[in-house]
């Protein structure tokens, strides 16, 4: 992986449950900040749930994945780790499949990534 989405993976552990008793509030705004995000710019496609059942499915050609079970998939990567490099165009996917979802990162800012990354994460099954 690189150097890169691996400090920034690392950031958005910070948000995760460890660093709770340092700043509660500042993560539940954070994951607020990210629902938010999540549903203007995934939602169409993952579905407002993030279960991979948007408006859009009909009209993809490829099923967009189930968001809630990314940390259950058998996957190494972390939650953070595997959004980063979704939204890059980096992640790997079946060894037929192509990549089809669109890269976003050139267009959104990094913290809007990690804080939609920070409330995929709160919500894993
Ligand atoms: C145009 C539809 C579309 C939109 C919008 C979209 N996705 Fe996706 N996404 C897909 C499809 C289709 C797949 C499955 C194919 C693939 O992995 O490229 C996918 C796969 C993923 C995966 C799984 C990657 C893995 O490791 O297997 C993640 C994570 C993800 N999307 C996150 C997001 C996030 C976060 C957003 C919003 C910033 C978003 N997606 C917006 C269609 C979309």
């Amino acid at each position: 992986m690189n150097k890169k989405v691996m400090s920034i993976a690392a950031m958005v552990a910070g948000f995760g449950p460890s660093a709770y008793s340092l700043a509660d509030s500042q993560h539940d705004e954070a994951i607020e900040r990210g629902q938010a995000h999540y549903l203007l710019f995934c939602a169409n496609c993952h579905g407002v749930d993030a279960d991979g059942n948007g408006p859009l499915v009909e009209l993809l050609k490829v099923t967009p994945t189930n968001l809630t079970t990314l940390r259950s998939s058998g996957s190494e990567a972390t939650v953070a780790e595997r959004v980063l490099q979704a939204v890059d165009g980096r992640h790997a996917v079946g060894e037929s499949a192509e990549r089809k979802m669109p890269v976003f990162s050139d267009n959104l800012e990094i913290s809007t990534v990690i804080e939609i990354a920070a409330y995929l994460d709160s919500i894993q099954k």
